[in-house]
């Protein structure tokens, strides 16, 4: 008499299980795309602005909402230059978008990305020479070979590819030696919403990137001009480790919340080589989603562990007013930088000492 619904019940069980576990192909409207059709290459000149896509790009910690289109068309592209990491401390390097960290670009699940990008290391002859450099999108499926291909200076690739996947993502550069490359800061966040958004309303968002430096001083006589030091990253001896690409950055400029309000982070750590033990002093990850996944999630979590290149959404309540300390609780990064604040004081509230 019970074998029947035993069995039926065994049968529901495993279908919602089934149902719940392939959410990302089982979404309507989402299919998945893989590969795109060939790049393409072309050298003729541009000089216009560095960063084109509306809300789809955003500067450090900004995030906006993402356009209703399903194809965005992004350009990012890739520059030399002087960049102030600290008052009056400039570090050559090595750019997407002209900034370091490069630009957030944020779509959503099953989203297009139309992406064009120019080679213009030669534009600025006073830092370093030209040199190719590449996009490596992991945000994307597609073929290395084609799309991550490197261009030298003055040409332009365009090529596509489809958010198959949510989440927090990193784009680097991939033209050998990659380590250079990216320790000269060439490296960014591809945010990719998934289809509904992430489950719970928030009220802020910020997105947070933590990269190590190596540097030394150009001419040991000046030691405000910053080079990077290719020897020290091989030996894993940073110089700097920071939040969104600047000393002090998130102690100087705290991201703002109220007390009570529910905040969600977009974290990912651009290494190149260290890994990240995320945490906020003064509350409790109320959910975190490893590499921004909604089907990863950790519950009541006091550090997420985010090794190179690895992304998360961090999400949690400001308990009471004051001030919560952003760091990597790997204490030797803290004190190297990796350190910011999130500020509910509204400019009240008891004092805080660093
Ligand atoms: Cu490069
Ligand atoms: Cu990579």
């Amino acid at each position: 008499m019970t074998a029947k619904p035993l069995i039926l019940t065994t049968a529901l069980l495993g279908l919602a299980l089934v149902t719940t576990a392939s959410y990302t192909l089982a979404k309507p409207g989402v299919k998945m795309v893989y590969g795109a059709p060939e790049s393409k290459v072309s050298s003729v000149p541009y000089k216009g602005a560095y960063v084109e896509g509306g809300d789809v790009v955003t500067a450090l910690p900004e995030i906006k909402k993402v356009p209703n289109a399903k194809t965005h068309h992004v350009r990012m592209d890739m520059t030399h230059r002087m960049v102030e990491i600290d008052d009056g401390v400039m570090l050559e390097g090595w750019t997407f978008g002209d900034s370091i960290p490069g630009p957030t670009i944020h779509v959503r699940q099953g989203d297009k990305v139309v992406f064009t990008m120019t080679n213009r290391s030669g534009d600025d002859a006073t830092v370093t020479f030209p040199m190719p450099h590449s996009i490596d999108f992991h945000s994307a499926m597609v073929n290395p070979l084609d799309k991550y291909r490197t261009i030298g200076a003055g040409q332009t690739i365009t090529f596509e590819w489809t958010a198959n996947y949510p989440g927090v993502f990193m784009y680097h550069c991939g033209t050998p030696m990659l380590l250079h490359h990216m320790i000269m800061g060439m490296y960014g966040t591809v945010v990719v919403d998934p289809v509904g958004g992430y489950p719970d309303k928030v009220d802020r968002e910020y997105v947070i990137v933590q990269s190590e430096l190596y540097t030394k001083p150009k001419d040991p006589a000046n030691p405000n001009v910053l080079v990077s030091d290719v020897e020290s990253a091989k030996r894993k001896s940073p110089s700097h480790v920071l939040f969104n690409g600047r000393i002090n950055q998130l102690v100087n400029n705290p991201l703002k919340a109220k007390p009570g309000e529910r905040v969600r982070l977009y974290v990912m750590n651009v290494g190149p080589t260290d890994t990240s033990s995320f945490h906020i002093v003064g509350t409790i990850f109320d959910k975190v989603y490893l590499d921004g996944n909604p089907s990863n999630l950790l519950r009541g979590m006091q550090t997420v562990l985010l090794g190179s290149s690895n992304g998360a959404v961090v999400e949690f309540v400001v308990p009471e007013t004051g001030k919560y300390a952003i760091v990597d609780h790997e204490f030797a990064d803290a004190s190297l930088g990796a350190v910011g604040f999130i500020d509910a004081t509204d400019g009240k509230g008891p004092k805080v000492s660093h």
